[in-house]
């Protein structure tokens, strides 16, 4: 069964800035993300692989920031959850979602903001996960968004979390340059002017922490640690374990 909760082309809402590209054009990132430019493939890969250790049997998931599950959808079928619930702001990708999560039970999609789905949630989960979604938020929305998830897991469950980051060092607008000329070099395969859609939208969006300074707001939020699973450029993918003690 999939419920659909919430679901209207609202406007974006205080600090959904982010969602901005994917709730008027959910087809360009689809584009995108079907050449691998952000190494999508790979790093869904290791994720099926961390569910099928970690999960656990009947295991409840979390996924903030979901967009259309296009990548985890696949890795939820091999390792199928009890219970999965979707939150994002765009009702486009929040409809491709309902197809791909398809056949499997007790599955809910939530048109919200994701801090704002973790303040009113009285659920406790086995998996938050959140995949190239954090950096749309600022610093003090991160570490919110980083206590509410140590408050959202049960004991001894994790945070696997999937984002892009700064060097170590690297100023915002030295990044945001970096990442734009790569795009402009590599991505060959998209229309010029969906190319150009998208970086505006990394220029006026992204803000990417460096992995040091998300493991020490990880850790001030509660987390035991943050163990890096995969690294392609600044696309990256972490493991946040509560601990024994969570939330
Ligand atoms: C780059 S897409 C990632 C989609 C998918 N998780 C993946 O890994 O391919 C980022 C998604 O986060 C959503 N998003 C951005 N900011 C958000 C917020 N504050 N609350 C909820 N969703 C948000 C966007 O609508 C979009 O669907």
């Amino acid at each position: 069964m999939i419920t659909l909760a919430g679901l209207s082309q609202k406007p974006i809402l205080a600090g959904g800035g982010g969602a901005a590209m994917f709730q008027k054009s959910w087809s360009i990132y689809d584009a995108l993300s079907e050449k691998n430019y952000m190494h999508h493939r790979e790093i869904y890969a290791r994720v099926a692989e961390w569910l099928g250790r970690r999960g656990g049997k009947g295991y409840s998931i979390l996924d903030l920031g979901c967009g259309s599950v296009r990548f985890l959808a696949p890795c939820l079928k091999k390792h199928p959850p009890a219970m999965y619930v979707g939150v994002d702001l765009s009702a486009a990708a929040l409809e491709e979602a309902k197809e791909q999560l398809e056949g499997l039970f007790h599955v809910a999609l939530r048109q919200e903001e994701m801090v704002e789905a973790l303040e009113r949630s009285k659920t406790r989960f086995e998996v938050i996960f959140s995949g190239y979604a954090l950096h749309h938020l600022d610093v003090a929305q991160k570490e919110k968004f980083l206590s509410l998830c140590v408050e959202r897991l049960v004991p001894g469950a994790a945070l696997l979390l999937v984002d892009v980051v700064r060097e170590e060092g690297e100023s915002r607008e030295a990044y945001i340059a970096r990442y734009l000329d790569d795009m402009r070099r590599d991505w060959t395969e998209v229309p010029r002017h969906e190319l150009e859609e998208a970086c505006a939208h990394v220029q006026a969006y992204d803000f990417p922490e460096t992995e040091s300074d998300l493991g020490e707001m990880g850790k001030r939020a509660g987390f035991a640690g943050m163990k890096r699973l995969a690294r392609f450029g600044p696309h990256q993918l972490w493991e946040l374990p509560t601990g024994k003690k969570a939330g």
